[in-house]
């Protein structure tokens, strides 16, 4: 049973206040789902130190794939479905466990293609865009700097944070799907001021080129400094697709959320790289991630799109197979998602890739598809966060290695 903010105040439990609007729909006067939805959002809030809500122009929700919540997660959204809950937000999908068309050829069976329609369906009743990407900024879901959003794939958060300059915490998808539906959020970490602040300086003494540097780069940052926010120093040049798989990995080895780029990121001439510690990260920190996420052997797939894979990613894929073809009993496997992929497709860099015996799958990715099912023993991937997740998720063997050298591993020689 939740308390009324009168209450709250005058028990000086927490200062949480809420407006009318708001007060109205705690005591469901919006409807039952808003309701639970508005009581989700004040635990949160209260446990968080909110001092009051803060409107969101758009949510994302993680908690898709039928592998990562089960049974209960399709029971759960089915009667948040059924029970009349709707979206007032743009809302979009993380990766969801199957390709939505060519989910036969990943070695998906029917008992959990079916779980996983339920699922989409049950968003969808909701108001929910199908859209499964963890790069919604790619395909429409872009928000602007300085709005306020919801957001729960790791990073899409930190992108958005960080490259975008809009706000979000790292949502939970139950929290993400509340503050779609009530079109709010408790105004805490991200969404303040303060909590953007840096708070480490990281010397960046390593040579960072390629999107695997970058990767590389993410992942060693994370796992020395694990929380935080970092203000990077030393990068003189940056694209999107390089700072895409940098949040990537950032929030893969630790959890952050935020980064600052002097010269790069749009946030970071507000701040001055002194009066706080400094780390070092060189060519041997680099190193010794890609030993780290690197295993002895053969790889028989190739995993690219961690994130998934922008336009421009796609092109230079295609560019990387014209002339050749993939090697018998190996595999390459590019992600992106159903906007990118249609127009991968209308530029011809789809029937490229897969002329030359590659694939290119939607809506899902190496990490939350059941990979295992499709018969692989090693993948190697550009990216550290792929890398990081599939011996656990796929129960396979890992490997890293700048996309050049990791297709090279694939291809016939
Ligand atoms: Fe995206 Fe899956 Fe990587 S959700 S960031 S492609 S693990």
């Amino acid at each position: 049973m939740f308390r009324s903010t009168d209450e709250l105040l005058k028990d000086g439990v927490a200062a949480l206040k809420l407006n009318s609007e708001e007060e109205r729909m705690l005591e469901g006067m919006g409807g039952q789902t808003a309701k639970k939805a508005m009581e989700l959002l004040v635990a949160i809030g209260e446990v968080m130190g909110a001092e009051r809500m803060v409107r969101v122009t758009s949510a994302q929700v993680s908690g898709v794939s039928y592998g990562n919540i089960g049974d209960a997660g399709v029971e759960f959204l089915e009667e948040w479905a059924g029970n009349g809950a709707k979206v007032v937000i743009p809302t979009t999908l993380n990766p969801c466990g199957m390709d939505l068309e060519r989910w036969s050829e990943m070695g998906i069976d029917d008992a959990y293609r079916s779980k996983q329609i339920r699922i989409i369906d049950a968003f969808m009743r909701m108001g929910v865009s199908a859209t499964c990407t963890c790069t919604p900024y790619l395909v429409g879901n872009h928000p602007k700097y300085g709005e306020h959003v919801a957001w729960s794939e790791s990073s899409a958060i930190c992108y958005a944070n960080s490259v975008i300059g809009a706000r979000t915490n790292r949502e939970g998808g139950p929290s993400a799907l509340a503050a779609a539906i009530v079109g709010r959020t408790p105004m805490y970490g991200l969404h303040m001021e303060e909590g953007r602040r840096p708070t480490v300086i990281i010397d960046v003494e390593a040579e960072v080129r390629t999107r695997h540097d970058f990767s590389l780069l993410g992942y060693a940052v994370g796992r020395r400094i694990g929380t935080g926010v970092p203000l990077f120093v030393g990068i003189t040049r940056a694209d999107k697709n390089q700072l895409k798989i940098m949040c990537a990995a950032l929030a893969a080895s630790g959890g952050i959320a935020l980064f600052h780029i002097q010269g790069i990121t749009p946030e970071a001439w507000r701040y001055q790289p002194q009066g706080l510690d400094r780390i070092q990260i060189g060519a041997s920190d680099l190193e010794e991630c890609r030993e780290v996420l690197s295993s002895e052997g053969d790889p028989d797939l190739c995993c690219i799109g961690c994130p998934h894979c922008s336009l421009e990613e796609m092109e230079e894929v295609a560019r990387m197979l014209r002339g050749r073809r993939v090697a018998r009993g190996k595999a390459l496997w590019v992600w992106t998602s159903k906007a990118v992929r249609d127009e991968a497709e209308r530029a011809g860099y789809v029937r490229e890739i897969e002329e030359a015996g590659g694939r290119v799958f939607s809506d899902t990715c190496m990490v939350v598809c059941p990979l295992e099912k499709a018969g692989f023993s090693h993948m190697v991937t550009d990216s550290c966060k792929a890398a990081h997740y599939v011996p656990s998720t796929a129960r396979m063997r890992a490997s890293v290695a700048d996309l050049r050298e990791a297709v090279a591993m694939v291809v016939e020689p």
